[in-house]
């Protein structure tokens, strides 16, 4: 059965977009809005599986990350921008999916393991089941593309295990197999401070990455910071291999500047990285600051902000509404 091409992708709302989420996802929901049919959803639920958030700190996270997307270039009319909670029926799919996916399957998740550490009796029950939410976020919609960063991978065959099982438990092409859609030359930004390690809103130093609404100054002093090696750059992108913070620091350059990473190691072949930083900067503040002046300018208005998500959540339960009633027939729950 063919399905109608389809676009979803989600982002947490926990701490400031970066740049690895504007490069790695967000930078590519722009470039995909223009052709598809695009929802784009800040996953709040998600967000409390870590821990419980300070409920002001989690709208505000909420809005702040919507009024970003909407900088980046997301228009909301054409697409739908919504927060998850707003719609219900992410979760009651994901009950089902949770009836689905194995412990086994589950179990194997890196961002689990890496996230409970040597703390699994002790993590959330929510952080373990959270791949099956994620497939329901997805799967609610029959979405049959998710454009995201290198990370959700593995998410996104675990997405794929659940559909194909649920279609074959109840003999019916109920679910796409949702293609994962990673491009790009930034799909892992890693952070500024270790080159073998990926940017991420939960490290605990800032210095490791660039939030959207960080000055030009903030953005300067991080990159002069940012960890490098003794030598030069090299002419060819083999002359990367072995030299983490040197690739990490040329792909950013090369992403910001819209050019390929070869075009980038031609460009900047023998610089030193006195002369390569300023050169990164003078590209990432001009790529950044009118986004985020346009998030400051969105920001100070939270009620329109707030329309739009409520906007698209009533959209987005319309798109629901029908695949969670052929859900209910097919598992045999009686519809309300
Ligand atoms: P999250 O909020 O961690 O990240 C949002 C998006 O940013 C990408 N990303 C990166 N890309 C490149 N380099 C990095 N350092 C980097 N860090 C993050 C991520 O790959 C992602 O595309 N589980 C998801 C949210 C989610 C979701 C979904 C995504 C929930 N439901 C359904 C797609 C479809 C997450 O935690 O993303």
């Amino acid at each position: 059965m063919a399905f109608q091409r389809r676009i979803f992708s989600g982002i947490q709302p926990t701490g400031n977009l970066h740049l690895g989420n504007y490069l790695g996802a967000v930078r590519n929901w722009v470039a995909l809005q223009a052709e598809y049919e695009c929802i784009f959803c800040m996953v709040d639920m998600h967000a409390i599986t870590a821990s419980l958030l300070d409920p002001d700190e989690l709208r505000r996270s909420t809005r702040e990350l919507a009024a970003a997307m909407i900088a980046s270039g997301i228009d909301p009319e054409k697409n739908i921008l919504f927060n998850q909670s707003q719609n219900p029926d992410h979760a009651t799919l994901a009950w089902i999916f949770n009836c689905v996916a194995r412990m086994g399957w589950m179990n194997r998740m890196t961002q689990f393991k890496e996230k409970a550490g040597k703390d699994r009796e002790n993590v959330s029950l929510g952080l373990f089941a959270y791949p099956a939410l994620m497939a329901a976020d997805i799967l609610v919609y029959k979405a049959t593309h998710v454009p995201v960063g290198e990370d959700q991978k593995q998410h996104l065959e675990l997405t794929r295990d659940i559909a194909q099982k649920f279609n074959f438990d109840y003999q019916k092409e109920i679910f796409p197999l949702t293609e994962p859609q990673i491009f790009g030359t930034a799909t892992r930004v890693m952070s500024l401070r270790d080159g073998m390690k990926k940017m991420s809103k939960s490290d605990p130093s800032d210095q490791s990455r660039i939030n959207m609404t960080d000055t030009a100054d903030q953005i300067a002093d991080k990159i002069k910071r940012a960890k490098t090696d003794p030598d030069a750059l090299p002419d060819s992108i083999d002359g990367l291999e072995g030299r983490p913070e040197a690739a990490n620091l040329m792909g950013i350059y090369a992403a910001l500047a819209g050019q390929t990473l070869e075009q980038a190691v031609a460009d900047c072949a023998g610089r030193g990285f006195a002369e390569f930083k300023k050169l990164l900067t003078e590209v990432a503040v001009s790529h950044l600051a009118p986004i985020t002046a346009e998030m400051r300018r969105l920001t100070a208005d939270p009620g329109y902000v707030d329309g739009i998500l409520r906007k698209g959540g009533e959209r987005a339960r319309e798109l629901s509404a029908p695949v969670v009633a052929e859900i209910y027939d097919t598992v045999g729950f009686l519809r309300p």
